[in-house]
């Protein structure tokens, strides 16, 4: 709690172009929760998370700036949100080093992203990576939160967020709130086009397996035409059909339809037609968010007090955290 409002916090890596399945997974339940004026929400851009794979430095600039303008573009409204750069709040990196000595080394070997992106990543395994589930333990614990708003593929880290922030508090007492997962209505977990056992990632080679947040219609009508289904040649929600179940999944997350709905609305189509009422559903729900972003990205003054006013109020709670973190630990705090 936070001002006597329950807290959500939540955040994404700041590489690359976001897809289909962040916006789904994740930022559009954000927006949904907007107007919730029980609600403090926290929503960070992770630039220090996104340096544990090698990254041009003015890429990740731009990539980071955008990834501020797409939060905004999305509908979050910064006035009633504090959305801030990772790199802007020295708290995080700080107690990330206390937590690290609160974790265990085979914890984190057990986390299977490290197991993903060492594998993928095999000339540049370095400790960041190991680590890195403990500086999402801290962004999530500096600013108390109760509900932390992730897809499925985020579950294994809020476990371990949790245990790091009991383990705390049983030698401390009460200083972490412990937080819970907040999954929305929208898609939890978005497959790939091309590969629908596989999540939809923005790092996915094949360039035509995710939807980015700014691919233009024909581009996104093209991906969705090319989408891989199967031969049945008929409509079923099923796990034997993992294809259609992902398109029926974007459908439903995008309209907020049931199963049921979608599945009457699809009734007696072809893959051909189902293809398209969803890369149109999709191109449509996000032509708005586009031309926001483009004007956002004409108002360089704007998103740059954006920037200054939220990195100073997450700092503000963020070092309220750290303050008694240190404290409790045993080091001096300097004197006034
Ligand atoms: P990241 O940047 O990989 O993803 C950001 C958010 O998008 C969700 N997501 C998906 N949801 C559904 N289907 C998909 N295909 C899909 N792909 C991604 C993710 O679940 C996530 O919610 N470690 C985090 C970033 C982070 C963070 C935090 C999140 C750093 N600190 C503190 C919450 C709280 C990550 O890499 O997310």
């Amino acid at each position: 709690m936070l001002d006597d409002k329950k807290v959500m916090m939540s955040g994404m890596q700041s590489t690359g172009m976001i897809t289909l399945g962040n916006y789904l997974g994740a930022l559009k339940n954000w927006v949904d929760l907007n107007d919730d004026e029980n609600l403090k929400c926290f929503y960070g851009i992770m630039d220090l998370h996104s340096i544990t794979v090698r990254q041009d430095p003015a890429e990740l600039r731009k990539s980071a700036r955008n990834l501020l303008m797409l939060y905004i573009a999305a509908g979050l409204d910064p006035e009633k949100n504090c959305i801030f750069f990772q790199s802007h709040v020295s708290a995080h990196p700080e107690l990330s080093w206390i937590l690290n000595c609160f974790t265990y080394m085979g914890e984190m070997s057990r986390m299977t992203q490290f197991k993903d992106k060492s594998a993928k990543h095999a000339d540049n395994i370095n400790t960041g990576l190991f680590t890195y589930p403990v500086l999402m333990a801290a962004d999530i614990l500096l600013y108390q939160a109760d509900y932390v708003p992730v897809g499925k593929d985020q579950m294994q880290h809020l476990e371990i967020t949790r245990d790091i922030a009991n383990r705390f508090n049983n030698i401390y007492g009460d200083v972490f709130t412990i937080p819970e997962a907040y999954v929305g209505k929208a898609g939890a977990k978005i497959m790939s086009l091309q590969e629908p056992t596989k999540k939809m990632s923005k790092s996915d080679e094949n360039p035509n397996a995710s939807i980015f947040l700014l691919d233009d219609k024909d581009t996104i009508m093209r991906k969705f035409k090319k989408a891989v289904t199967d031969s049945d040649g008929f409509i079923a929600y099923s796990d034997d059909k993992p294809g259609i179940k992902n398109l029926i999944d974007i459908y439903r997350a995008v309209t907020g339809k049931t199963v049921d709905e979608a599945l009457k609305e699809f009734d007696g189509m072809g893959y051909g037609k189902l293809k398209e009422v969803v890369g149109e559903t999709v191109a449509n729900e996000l032509a708005p968010l586009q031309a926001r972003f483009k004007e956002l990205s004409a108002d360089k003054a704007y998103i740059d007090g954006v920037m200054k006013n939220n990195a100073a109020q997450a700092s503000y709670y963020a070092n309220k955290t750290l303050r008694k973190v240190k404290k409790k630990v045993g080091f001096i705090e300097l004197p006034r």
